[in-house]
């Protein structure tokens, strides 16, 4: 189901408890009912100023360039844009298909755990090549250096280089096509960005081990990743430089074991169910930034490497509830921090328990810190169940709030507050590796205000200091949005999945040209995107 989105993403369907269960809750409890009605109290007793505003960070209407390295790009990943076939991603949908799990009565954006939007409207060639990437990979790759883009984000997928289980070489097939895939992007003066875990795995992967263990939790999880990551470096090491270990591990787990949306479809219903798999990621993460950086140094060459975060804005779905506001506060603190805050220090502490682990040789296991940012969303508890919140994207005071397809808020401001945090945090280069929006409209005026808005943010942000060295949008063709199927439509270009995949730009894909040739925002741009800027930002005497 994924991030906060219509049916709200992480809320407390079904009897989810969103955060954590039992004792430590408890104790948690206790703390927190008397400070929130000390502190509650006191905050409410001042006037709040008003919510949703500003939806733009102020700043006065001028030339937003950013400097010359900078990277722009696009992102897609293996399983949503081409054929995987050995993947457990790939095993659901065809689980999906033969149970016929369509959701085809849900809006979009509130697809049921366990479901495919729709998917069984599209034929075969549809449901396995996905954007059909792999077919077509060259002449993508040449739109986006059309457009001016010298970044392109990809993953490799472990289950198409290591599709059957005992294998210790890749298939040289695999390795071929990403080389291909790797030089048609150098060939063009576009930098690959190198996804090695973006939510897939190979099928096998989640066969038991002889304790009955299946996927991250079995014994000999990390010895296959190590196969697997050994064998990337060995053959893309120094073609690629760019590297990012994991896509958003709170989603994956949030989907994969807190709900069961995404496989393995576990409904653990909360975190500290899936600790020992939280764990597994974060020695994943740091074997493979060892790996990366060895063979790197090995070779004489350079590498960076980091993960990517799903961050978010959680703000109280009534701003005048203390309990809203803790858990608000609560929740935030879980899905934002708590994971790059362990690589940071570490140890993995998670939020509103008691476990605290030491992951050796973790600390400081990043060199930059990538962030993927959409949405913000609206935390509201419940007296009688105070520790299952629910997570939407409504809140009572703002009900027109702009929102996309899928029903997430646009909230351009979020994406300043989150990249300020992360530049204080963790005083690390930081790379954007995600941002977009689902328009599915021809004139996608929703994509093209969405886009010139965020990156504005991304420009006063590095202007308060953040040290920001790439913005990657998601994504550069339509593709396939996991649960959501091929309804929700996220790319700078359309694809016409009834004829053969055919490429249609969208209006944005000019706009985002234009601003990487420009190397930012000039103002006619955020003059014409963003009109409301002027008067409330630039009117004289501010
Ligand atoms: C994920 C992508 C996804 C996109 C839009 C990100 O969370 O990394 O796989 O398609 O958001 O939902």
């Amino acid at each position: 189901m994924r991030r906060p989105p219509a049916s709200s993403v992480r809320e407390s369907r079904d009897g989810t408890d969103w955060l954590m269960t039992g004792h430590t809750w408890k104790r948690f409890a206790a703390i927190g009912v008397f400070a929130l009605l000390v502190v509650g109290g006191a905050v409410l007793s001042v006037a709040l100023p008003g919510r949703g505003e500003p939806r733009e960070t102020p700043a006065p209407v001028q030339a937003m360039i950013f400097p010359k390295d900078f990277l722009w790009g696009v992102a897609i990943a293996g399983q949503q844009a081409e054929s995987v076939p050995a993947s457990d991603w790939t095993k659901f949908e065809a689980e999906v298909f033969r149970a016929q799990r369509f959701a085809q009565g849900e809006k979009l954006g509130a697809t049921p755990p366990g479901h495919i939007r729709d998917f069984g409207r599209w034929p075969e060639q549809v449901r396995s090549h996905k954007a059909g990437f792999d077919l077509r990979y060259d002449q993508d790759i040449d739109a986006a250096a059309q457009l001016g883009l010298n970044a392109f984000r990809v993953s490799i997928e472990w289950a198409r280089l290591f599709p059957r289980a005992g294998m210790t070489q890749p298939d040289p097939d695999a390795i071929a096509y990403y080389h291909k895939v790797f030089a048609a992007m150098r060939s063009r003066g576009i930098e690959p960005v190198v996804t090695l875990f973006h939510y897939v795995s190979p099928a096998w992967f989640f066969d038991a081990d002889v304790h009955g263990k299946r996927g991250w939790e079995r014994a000999d999880a990390q010895a296959l990743w190590q196969t697997y990551v050994d064998a990337v470096a060995e053959n893309f090491i120094p073609e690629v430089r760019i590297w990012c270990t994991l896509n958003e591990p709170m989603v994956y787990l949030y989907d994969g074991y807190v709900i069961g949306s995404y496989p393995p479809g576990e409904k653990r219903g909360d975190f500290a169910g899936a600790r020992d798999v939280y764990a597994a990621l974060l020695r994943a993460h740091v074997l493979a930034y060892r790996v990366l950086h060895r063979v790197a140094s090995s070779r004489g060459a350079s590498v960076s490497v980091g993960l990517t975060q799903n961050l978010e804005v959680f703000e109280p779905y009534n701003r005048y509830s203390p309990l809203d506001r803790a858990l608000a506060w609560v929740v935030g603190k879980a899905w934002n921090w708590d994971f790059l805050d362990a690589v940071a220090s570490g140890r993995m502490r998670l939020t509103t328990t008691d476990i605290d682990l030491p992951i050796e040789g973790l600390a400081g296991t990043e060199d930059y810190v990538g962030v993927n940012y959409y949405s913000r969303n609206y935390v509201r508890g419940d007296w009688r169940h105070p520790f299952a919140p629910d997570v939407g994207n409504v809140a009572p005071d703002l009900p027109h709030e702009e929102r996309n397809d899928l029903g997430w808020p646009s909230y351009p401001h979020g994406f300043y507050e989150m990249l300020t945090k992360v530049g204080k945090r963790y005083a690390k280069p930081v790379m954007i590796l995600e941002n977009g929006t689902a328009d599915g409209a021809d004139d996608d005026k929703q994509r093209q205000r969405s886009l010139v808005a965020h990156i504005r943010e991304a420009w006063l942000a590095r202007r308060d200091g953040v040290d920001i060295r790439s913005y990657v949008h998601w994504s550069l063709v339509d593709n396939f949005e996991w649960n959501e199927g091929f309804d929700a439509k996220f790319g700078l270009i359309a694809v016409d999945y009834d004829h053969d995949f055919r490429r249609t730009p969208r209006p944005s894909a000019a706009l985002y040209g234009d601003i990487a040739h420009a190397n930012g925002l000039s103002t006619t741009m955020l003059r014409r995107y963003l009109p409301d800027l002027d008067a409330s930002t630039d009117a004289p005497g501010r």
